[in-house]
């Protein structure tokens, strides 16, 4: 999706203590729970945050979780720190429980390690690159996949509109190995009480559009092993092939 330059979105990421670029997010591997003022709770993280609708509710709402999120464009980021300044302003809150961060996902493990104890993971309406040339981009790849159960030690919380891109996931899930605990193709049909819209959320329901969700775990002895090694072993042929590696002999 094409967005209008923002130019005051870098100078007010750059001057927002609750921002981080990517030399920053680097330098915070393995220690981002002390960047919180209670680093003991547990760490939610989001990517691909857009506008920030979800994350500086879902902030808001959850004093005793600290959220991370990620986005790949400033300008979205950009939004989503006005969104989070005015989320805690109107609750007369400091945003002490919330940071987010430049990234482009796929470099996940740069400014991620299990020493972080991510505690769950939030994609929300994810791009879904239908192009069978472009697929590897999704967030719901099995070369995303890996990378995230070597960091995540909690559960996956993942929605969609698209029903291709939710089946296909639901076989990227189960090929590397990740459990599946719960799936619907209606949300909406008896929502949650704690769900909460994003703006994509709300712009796909507006149309009539179902959403798609599940949760997910990870294989079980994934967290804190490297990503490499543990391809290496489950012996993932087109995985390693997309982060590069020399296959393992059949
Ligand atoms: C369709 S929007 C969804 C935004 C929001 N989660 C929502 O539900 O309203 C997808 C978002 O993911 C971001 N994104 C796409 N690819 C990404 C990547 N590789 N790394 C980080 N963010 C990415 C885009 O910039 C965009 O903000």
């Amino acid at each position: 999706m094409r967005i209008r330059h923002k130019p005051w979105a870098r100078p007010e990421l750059a001057a927002s203590p609750i921002c981080t670029d990517i030399p920053g997010a680097k330098a915070l591997r393995g220690i981002w729970r002390a960047q919180f003022v209670r680093p003991e709770q547990p760490l939610f993280i989001e990517l691909g945050c857009g506008k920030g609708g979800w994350v500086s509710q879902a902030a808001v709402r959850n004093p005793g979780n600290n959220y991370l999120a990620f986005d790949i464009k400033s300008e979205m980021l950009g939004m989503a720190r006005r969104k989070t300044d005015a989320a805690f302003a109107e609750a007369g809150r400091t945003p002490d429980n919330i940071r987010l961060s430049i990234l482009n996902i796929e470099h996940i493990t740069e400014v991620l390690s299990p020493e972080d104890k991510v505690d769950r993971i939030y994609i929300n309406f994810c791009n879904p690159w239908p192009k069978m040339s472009h697929k590897k981009r999704r967030l719901t790849h099995p070369k995303q996949l890996y990378q995230y159960a070597s960091l995540l030690r909690g559960e996956l919380h993942f929605k969609t509109d698209d029903a291709d891109l939710f089946a296909e996931s639901k076989e990227y899930f189960t090929e590397s190995g990740w459990q599946i605990l719960r799936a619907t193709d209606d949300l909406h049909a008896d929502e949650p009480a704690d769900n909460i819209r994003t703006e994509h959320e709300n712009m796909f329901a507006a149309e009539g559009k179902k959403i798609h969700f599940l949760i997910a775990v990870p294989p079980q002895g994934a967290y804190g092993q490297p990503v490499r090694e543990y391809v290496k072993k489950k012996d993932a042929p087109e995985v390693q092939d997309e982060l590069g590696m020399e296959k393992t002999e059949p």
